[in-house]
């Protein structure tokens, strides 16, 4: 099998984790849910990865961008303007309570919205390729739901 194919499938299992499939609850931009998002989020750093010959880790791959947003709350109420630079945080802390992360992942998750979060710049090829990955993927997310 591909190794393409391969992320793929750990994509869909690890999405259908009863934990994880809790972001389906949660919208992330217009009517993309968060697990939608990080799934986006999650291909995109693997074709990056691939293209750039970075040759990244894919298990921290994996589990950094599916997990980078793994806040499980709704953050239009919970707290909106600030959210870019509050969610990296609660979701580094819940995804280490939940799961049992391979070595950097939690670094991935709380370097994302670097340069937001100016003292937490990424620091690995994992960390860089999601926080490149998150932008241009919400990007695509806002434009579409303005076009
Ligand atoms: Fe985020
Ligand atoms: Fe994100």
């Amino acid at each position: 099998m591909k190794h393409r194919e391969k992320y793929l499938e750990l994509i869909d299992k690890m999405a259908s984790n009863p934990k994880v499939s809790r972001m389906n609850q949660y919208i992330q931009h217009g009517n993309v849910t968060t697990l939608d998002h990080v799934k986006a989020v999650s291909r995109m750093s693997f074709w990056l990865n691939d293209h750039l010959h970075a040759n990244a880790r894919t298990d921290v791959l994996l589990y950094g961008s599916m997990l980078h947003d793994y806040y499980l709350y709704d953050w239009h109420y919970h707290d909106g303007r600030l959210h870019g630079f509050s969610h990296p945080k609660a979701a580094m802390a819940l995804a280490a309570a939940d799961f049992q992360l391979p070595d950097g992942t939690e670094h991935v998750i709380r370097a994302h919205m670097w340069p937001l979060t100016l003292f937490h710049m990424p620091l690995s090829r994992e960390a860089w390729l999601v926080t490149a990955a998150d932008k241009l993927v919400a990007l695509n997310e806002t434009i579409r739901k303005r076009g």
